[in-house]
């Protein structure tokens, strides 16, 4: 097992309104099924599938595609949206499916979030025949312009200001997943890099992205002459960055495929 009942949980809360949550999954879904380039009539199997991403744009490449997903609320939801995508509940360190059974494994956003990467990749790797490729993708933590934000935060909260250097903070990187790739005996591994910028209008919008994302609850526990100082360095801060090149979310990610 590589979930945990939390994570389901947590997923499964967030099953209906994941992709407006997460807006540029879309986009980086299909971009790694164009970096991955299956044939029409490809056997796809996507892992940790979601709302769909990355299995409904392999869908529209004409490949035949299975979908599993530890969350039910997500499969409820995929099987609702895509009836022509067979999917089911499953961990993905235990797929259930006979050796060799697909010509491509995917998992976007998903191998970051399991707490044994390698046992998922072992079991990817038993599921495609011989020849077959697995397309992964990794979100990048990301500071970028917003290293005021964190700082602010850091100040009010006391939460550190994340490292741009993953390889210090003990994050998955690009680098660490190429290695448990090689080491789960995936050959010829590419790797590339994606830019997701999410531009926003004005200050308030930036608060109304941020409020919902566990911002708001903790301002709103804020005495309220600290809320009210965090309230102006907040509108301050956005304000001057939007009048310096524009008010951005710099998401970064990696794809990476490799041969069985
Ligand atoms: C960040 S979301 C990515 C969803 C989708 N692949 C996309 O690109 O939008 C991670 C997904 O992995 C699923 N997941 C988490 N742990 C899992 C596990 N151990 N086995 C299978 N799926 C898992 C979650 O339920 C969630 O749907």
């Amino acid at each position: 097992m590589t979930s945990t009942e939390q994570g389901r949980r947590k997923y499964d809360e967030l099953a209906d309104r994941y992709e407006e949550v997460f807006p540029y999954v879309a986009d980086v879904g299909k971009q790694l099924v164009a970096f991955a380039g299956p044939p029409p009539g490809s056997r796809v199997l996507d892992v940790g599938a979601g709302r769909g991403a990355v299995a409904r744009a392999a869908l529209a490449l004409g490949c035949k595609v299975t979908a599993t997903d530890a969350s039910a609320g997500m499969v409820e939801r995929l099987t609702a949206d895509f009836p022509e995508i067979s999917a089911y509940q499953r961990d993905a360190g235990s797929l259930d499916f006979p050796d060799g059974s697909f010509d491509l494994v995917t998992a976007g956003f998903v191998v970051q979030v399991l707490p044994d990467p390698d046992v998922a990749l072992a079991e990817a790797r038993r599921v495609l025949a011989p020849g077959g490729m697995i397309a992964l993708s990794l979100e990048k933590q990301s500071v970028g312009r917003l290293l005021w934000l964190y700082q602010l935060a850091s100040e009010f909260f006391g939460v550190p200001v994340p490292s741009e250097d993953d390889e210090q903070t003990g994050a998955l990187t690009a680098r660490k997943l190429d290695v448990l790739l090689a080491d789960a005996g995936f050959t010829d591994l590419e790797t590339s890099p994606v830019a997701m910028p999410v531009p926003m209008e004005d200050a308030s919008a930036l608060w109304n992205w941020l409020a919902p994302r566990g911002l708001g609850d903790a301002v709103g526990r804020l005495p309220a002459d600290r809320r009210s100082a965090f309230e102006s360095r907040f509108l301050a801060g956005a304000e001057r960055m939007g009048a310096e090149g524009g008010i951005v979310l710099d998401f970064r990610a990696t794809l990476h495929k490799g041969l069985r």
